[in-house]
Order: structure tokens, then sequence, then C-alpha cells
């Protein structure tokens, strides 16, 4: 299934110093990008695959469990650090050790809606305040040889898109490349994302290259991405859970080639190596409550997803998990079934 002999064509994007070898990326994704999740991207070639947001406070203090997130292996490259904070004294530090540790890109989180992070002005928080972003990038490409790329919202609220501003600012403070999530802070993940956004960013834009992001569900969105926006990239977020293999149906679809079918023995077998992956990575108990939540990406386009979700959800050990993944019956969905499972489904995406 992840057959790379006959990879389409994919088009090299350069970023700063560097070429990735395409423009679309995966997207960090706290509790959810982590290691066997990168190692089941990694085999389908993305242009670069984002870990999880880090602390900048917890990385510069040395904490264990922060440099565990950042965990990786050779065949994620390329692979981007993600920063998370509001203080430009110790944005030079902590994106020097993301270079340090080997990782090809450094990106400051400026998206996260959470209260808890923007509580003390980080994430979306940063939103307020862009001359602190161009404050923090500065110091961050300063600091560092590899690019420096920066993740926003179109803003905080509707009230206030500040998008296109904080594109200028960014690319004044030196950043290689902006993401534009198209949504507001208010909007949190939910709502379409506005596209309207980060087509202005792309139309203010000299040098930065931009990348589109939200609601890239699959290959015909991300072409719709490309052309509407004109962005120079695409990341690709939740639409990446349960479908590892997007990139490779993006590349197809804009290279003229048939999209592959995954047919439901595909995606049980995907879901089986994705256990796999994750047994040999995390403790039994942190497998088996990741495998509850990463067994429903699997499975979105089979009937019975919702007893396979109810069974998954109470599975209390490995061997529970493996023999409902084996033997549970997957099954076509009769029409009109598939809408009604794939809205429950959408509570699983985070
Ligand atoms: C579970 C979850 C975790 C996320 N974690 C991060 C993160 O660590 N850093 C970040 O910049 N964005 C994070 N995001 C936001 C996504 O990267 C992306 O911007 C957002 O989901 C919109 O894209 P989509 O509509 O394609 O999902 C997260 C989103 C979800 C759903």
């Amino acid at each position: 299934m992840n057959d790379q002999q006959n990879a389409p064509l994919q088009k090299p994007f350069q970023l700063g110093k560097i070429f990735l070898p395409s423009n679309v990326l995966y997207a960090p994704l706290a509790g959810c990008s982590d290691f066997p999740f990168r190692q089941m991207s990694a085999a389908y070639k993305p242009g670069l695959i984002y870990c999880e947001m880090v602390k900048m406070d917890a990385l510069i203090r040395h904490d264990q469990g922060t440099f565990h997130l950042l965990d990786y292996e050779k065949g994620m490259h390329p692979i981007g650090g993600q920063l998370c904070g509001s203080k430009p004294s110790i944005a030079a530090q902590a994106a020097r050790i993301i270079e340090e540790l080997g990782f090809d890109v450094v990106d400051l989180n400026c998206g996260c809606p959470v209260d808890k992070i923007t509580k003390d002005g980080s994430g979306s928080g940063m939103l307020k305040t862009p001359h602190l972003i161009g404050e923090i990038i500065a110091n961050m490409v300063a600091a560092v040889k590899i690019p420096v790329t920066v993740k926003i919202r179109s803003g905080w609220d509707e009230e206030n898109i500040n998008a296109a501003t904080i594109t200028q600012i960014a690319e004044e403070a030196g950043a290689a490349a902006i993401c534009i999530h198209g949504r507001t802070r208010y909007q949190a993940y939910k709502g379409p994302a506005n596209w309207e956004h980060i087509r202005a960013c792309k139309q203010v834009a000299k040098r930065i290259k931009v990348i589109g992001n939200g609601d890239i569900t699959d290959a015909a969105a991300a072409q719709k991405m490309f052309a509407y926006t004109g962005c120079d990239a695409v990341l690709v977020a939740r639409g990446t859970m349960g479908q590892p293999w997007i990139a490779e149906d993006i590349y197809r679809l804009l290279s003229g080639q048939e999209i592959r079918e995954r047919t439901l023995e595909d995606c049980r077998q995907a879901l089986l190596e994705h256990f796999h992956h994750t047994c040999s990575y995390h403790s039994d108990r942190r497998a088996v409550l990741d495998m509850r939540r990463v067994g429903c990406w699997y499975v979105k386009k089979a009937a019975g997803t919702r007893e396979f979700r109810g069974a998954i959800s109470k599975a209390g050990s490995i061997e529970d998990i493996r023999s409902l993944i084996t033997d549970f019956p997957l099954t076509m969905p009769a029409v009109g079934e598939y809408v009604a499972e794939e809205a429950e489904c959408a509570e699983c995406a985070g």
C-alpha cells in the first residue's frame, strides 16, 4: 500500500536555504502527531512533518518529557519542531536546541487556542501582539541556520482579522514561510476555514512563502486550496488522521494520476501497522489509551463504526485491541449511512 515504486510527481519546495521534497506538509497535532503517527506519515513522503508543539520554557530547562515529544528517527526527515512561547528572551536558545537536535525547520506557534496557553500571551494569544511575533521570529532567525516558519490563525476573532499584517511582519523579521490556519481563535476548530484570509496573505507576501491550512480533508480540497488562494504549499492537519497516505493522494491528483482507492481491508491493515508502531514505542497502558482514539480514525468509511468505537473505547488491554482490529467485521456503508457515521466520527478528530 505504501509502495513508493511509482511515487507520483512531487514538486520540490524551497524553504530558506533548503529544498523540501514537496509542498504538501503535515501539521503539528498535539497529542496526535507523536512518534508512531510520524512513522505512519513518513511512509507516504510528505514534504515535511511537524512534531507537536513544545513549550520554549520546558525545552530550555531540559524537561525530559518535552525532549521525548521531539524523538524522531532518520526516516522522518524532513522534520520540523514547533515552539510555543511568548518570551523573546528565550526564543533564540529554544530555537538553537531544535536545530542542535537535528531538525530541518523550526516553527513558532501563534495559533493554539487553548486558554492555558493563551493566558500568558502564547499560541493564538500572540495574534494580539503582532510586534512580539516579529521580535521572537527575528531572535530565532538570528540564532539558527535552519529555516524559521510561523503558524498563525486568521486573527483573534472576526473583528480582528490581522493575518495579512502579521505576514508582512514575519517577512520583515526573516521568516522563510508563514502558515495561515483560516480560522479565528474564537472559532477554535469549528466551522469552515476562511480561505479568503489565506489569499489575502499571499497577496501581500513578497519573499515569504505562504502555506495554506484548514479543511484539507482530501486531495481535491488541496487542489482547490492551491487554486483559490495561490498558496505556495498546503499543510494538512486532521486530514492526516486515519489517512497517512493523503500526501500521496494529493501528488497523484496534481500530476493527473488516478488516486489509489483504499479498501476497508487496506484501512484495517494500516490501523494494524499504526497499532504495532504504537505498541513498540509507548507503554502498554499508553498504547491502549491512544488506540482507543486512533482506532476510530481508520474506520470512518465503514458501516458499523459506532459499534467498533464503542468496543474499542472500552478495550482494556493490548490483546483486546489487537483482536478487535483483526476480527471486527467491517462492511461498506449502506446509502445514507455514511454521512451519519462520519458526522459522529468527527468527535474522534480532536
Ligand atoms: C488535536 C489537534 C492538535 C493540534 N495541535 C497543534 C499543535 O501542536 N500546533 C499547531 O500549530 N496546531 C495544532 N493544531 C492545529 C492544526 O495544526 C491545524 O491548524 C488545524 O487543525 C486546522 O487544519 P484542519 O482543518 O486541516 O484540521 C491541532 C489541531 C488538532 C485538531
